[in-house]
């Protein structure tokens, strides 16, 4: 069995030009953490539940960014659905981004890059053949970071989100 400290530093070797950041799989004790980095950036809350069931199902690719006193600063989650290919009928596991959050004052430091990368890496493992997720239509931010990674908008969802805003579904195919 891989215990988390061996988990913690594949990660970490594979983040060489980050050293003051220590990006790794998110363990039952950070989630309080990641809930208050959640909470503060994102108009989206989810109860603790949520987040703890994702953990269980996709540990590989539920990850955090912490710095150097140990805080944590960033997270990302992801979770797999099996739904019809955008380009068939054919059913096939999609990778759907559930959240990310840099805590503001630690952004425009390749956190988010780094996040997603290594996530994206290690959701794989579940044959993915699209990865896909909602973003705020005003969120020129996250969409510039979803672009860098090659990601397409492919629709638009109507009152998307709670308020009543729209989103962009972007897809990239693995
Ligand atoms: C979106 C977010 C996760 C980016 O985190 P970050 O760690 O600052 O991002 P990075 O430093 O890794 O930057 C990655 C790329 O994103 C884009 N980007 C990030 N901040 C940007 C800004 N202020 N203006 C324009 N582009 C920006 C750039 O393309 C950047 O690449 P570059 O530095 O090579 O130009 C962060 O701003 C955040 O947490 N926002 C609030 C929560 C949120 O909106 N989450 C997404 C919900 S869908």
């Amino acid at each position: 069995m891989t215990t988390n400290k061996e988990k913690e530093t594949k990660i970490f070797n594979a983040m060489k030009n980050h050293q003051e950041f220590l990006i790794r799989i998110c363990t039952l004790d950070d989630i309080d953490a990641v809930i208050e980095v959640n909470e503060r950036e994102l108009p989206e809350d989810y109860p603790y539940f949520f987040y703890k069931n994702i953990l269980d199902d996709f540990p590989e690719s539920f990850l955090v960014a912490q710095n150097t006193y140990g805080k944590i600063v960033a997270y990302i989650m992801w979770r797999v659905e099996k739904a019809p290919s955008i380009n068939s009928l054919k059913y096939v596991n999609k990778a759907h981004l559930v959240s990310i959050a840099v805590a503001e004052g630690y952004r425009r430091r390749g956190i988010a890059k780094s996040l997603l990368s290594n996530s994206m890496k290690a959701i794989k493992k579940y044959k993915i053949h699209e990865y896909v997720l909602e973003v705020r239509v005003s969120n020129y931010t996250a969409i510039r970071l979803y672009e860098k990674f090659d990601y397409k908008i492919e629709s638009i969802k109507k009152n998307y989100y709670r308020d009543g805003e729209n989103a962009y579904f972007m897809i990239l195919n693995v």
